[in-house]
This record gives structure tokens, sequence and C-alpha cells, in this order.
């Protein structure tokens, strides 16, 4: 179970980085999580640092062992994960949708970052450190972070984070258990429902070059899946398209 046993910190470096070295060095049973009140060196997406202000939101991570997997559907891990965060959400605030591949947005700005970080041995996957960024109590942001929101932001309230992590705790059970009976359409399809842009025409840029596209699908490798507006099938892995 997801939260079975909970490690808590107040200062690491990094969850992530804390949780891949307790696997390494002892057996961690599957579902732990480390959460910190602070991080030094919280790490994000693209090598990117993770900004939260001390004790105000919640920065946790969490480990499975998906051993029934296939390496090839690791993006699935990113579904169910972005997929409870929305569920998580939708009870406090409208406009919750996923960007591709796992950012958390309320209307056009961010509320969640998550950082997946699986070992894979031979076909599938060994072990997945699953870190959750989420702003819930921050009330001013930095200069970089201007498209950052919280959920004091978007309500004016100000929320408990033990209830906060209790509820998501709920969110991710129900969503693994899903993987785990296999109801796969469902996820693929809650995803879609959940993507942000997806369907529009909207501007992205890849290769130096910007162009118009609709997100058509995301693949099951992940990779997204747009038509541009000359009917052009264009697919990119994470990093090779940006979102203008
Ligand atoms: C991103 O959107 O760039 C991913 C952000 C992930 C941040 C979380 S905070 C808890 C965990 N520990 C880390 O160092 N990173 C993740």
């Amino acid at each position: 179970m997801i939260g079975g046993k909970i490690i808590r910190l107040k200062l690491v470096d990094s969850t992530n980085l804390y949780l891949q070295q307790c696997i390494r060095k002892s057996e961690i049973v599957e579902g732990t999580i480390v959460i910190a009140e602070e991080q030094t060196d919280g790490k994000g997406q693209r090598e990117n640092k993770w900004e939260s202000a001390k004790g105000e939101n919640l920065t946790f991570s969490f480990v499975l062992y998906p051993n029934f997997l296939k390496a090839t559907d690791q993006f699935l891990i990113s579904k169910i994960v972005s997929l409870s965060l929305v569920d998580l959400l939708k009870n406090y605030v409208k406009n919750v949708k996923i960007k591709w591949p796992n950012d958390i947005f309320i209307g056009k700005k961010k509320i969640a970052g998550v950082l997946i970080e699986n070992v894979i041995k031979g076909a599938s996957i060994s072990s997945s450190v699953i870190g959750i960024g989420l702003n819930i109590n921050q009330k001013e942001f930095s200069e970089e972070l201007k498209s950052a929101t919280s959920l004091y932001l978007e309500t004016g309230k100000d929320f408990n984070i033990e209830d906060i992590l209790i509820q998501l705790l709920d969110c991710l059970n129900g969503w693994y258990d899903k993987l785990k009976n296999e109801e796969i359409k469902d996820i693929h399809a809650q995803y879609e429902k959940a993507l942000y842009q997806f369907n529009e025409f909207c501007s992205y840029s890849a290769n130096n070059e910007i162009f118009n596209a609709k997100i058509i699908r995301v693949e099951n490798d992940g990779r997204l899946c747009v038509t541009t507006d000359s009917n052009e099938i264009r697919k990119f892995a994470f990093k090779e398209i940006q979102f203008l």
C-alpha cells in the first residue's frame, strides 16, 4: 500500500535521492514514502531544480516495484500518478489539466510536478521512485517561477498539508489498483480527457521550427502524437517538443 510506511524528514537534499539510497542499502517495502519539510537540492525534470518554501507544500517520494509491467509500458506509471493528482485537485479547483507528460496545471499555471526515476532490469521495471511536488500554501514564487501556482493562490485558503497527503495517497492507491487490475483502457481514456490542449490547434516548437498542431493522442511509449495544420502526423519524445 502506498503510504503504508512513512519516513518523515525535516531537511534532506532530495527525497528522490534519499529513497534511492535507502533502496540500494536495504530492503524497502513497496509504497514506502519519504516526506520532507525542506529539500536543499529538490530535483525537477530536465535537470531543473524544484523550489518549494519550507513547510508550506508537499514534497515527497515513494517507491513501487511494478514488476508486472513491461519496461515498454512504463509511461503508465506517469499516467496514474498524474491522474491521482488531478482527482485530488478537482475537489478544490476547476480547470485541472495534465500538461504532457506529467505537469499538473490549473489554467495556464503549474501547481504540481512529478519526477519518476525507474530502474529497468531486462524487459521489466525493477523499481520506480516517484517524486511529487505539490504547491499547497505557498503565497509567493520567485521571478523565474512566474507561472507557478498553489492551492492557496487558487482558492485564497490555507490547507492542512497532512490532510492533503492522506487524500492524495487514497487517489494513488486507487489508480495503482486499477493498473494492477489491468484497467488500462480507463487509464488511457481518463489521461486523454485531462490532457492540456488536447484536440486544440496550438503553437509548438521543435527542431528550431514553430508550427501549429493539435494533440491527438499519447503513444504507449509516452510519445506525444500531434497533427499539424498541414495534416502531417508527428510524434515527439520528452524534451523534443516545447509548448509555446
Ligand atoms: C518537475 O515538474 O520538474 C518535477 C518536480 C518534482 C519535484 C519533487 S519534490 C519531491 C521529489 N524530490 C525531488 O527532488 N523531486 C521530487
